[in-house]
């Protein structure tokens, strides 16, 4: 298990603890730990309503995010130089630790 520290739109923060071996996204952990993640396109890295901006921790480890992302992120009004896509972010190891802040549209 990894844990690590989300920041929802509010900016109240809350640790999450994820399986880092069954494969899951971290939109898909936001989504079962009922953050509000609109996730329309279902993971394709297709609409960014998953946005999240890394705070601290993870972002070198987690690496940049890739074209497909970047593509979606610059199409968003706002987006920042830790910016990634949710969906397209492993549950790994690397995740110990970070702060992670929703950055996506919640409604
Ligand atoms: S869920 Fe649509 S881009 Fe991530």
């Amino acid at each position: 298990m990894v844990t690590f520290t989300i920041e929802d739109h509010e900016g109240n923060r809350q640790e999450v603890e994820a399986p880092d071996d069954m494969g899951l996204s971290l939109m898909e952990i936001l989504k079962a730990s009922e953050y509000p993640v609109l996730a329309t396109c279902g993971g394709m890295a297709l609409c960014a309503t998953c946005h999240v901006e890394i705070l601290e921790g993870g972002a070198d480890d987690l690496g940049e995010a890739t074209d497909v992302e970047l593509d979606q992120l610059e199409n968003l009004p706002e987006y920042f130089p830790t910016s990634r896509l949710a969906c397209q972010v492993r549950i790994s190891p690397d995740l110990e630790g970070a702060v992670i802040k929703l950055r996506g549209e919640d409604n």
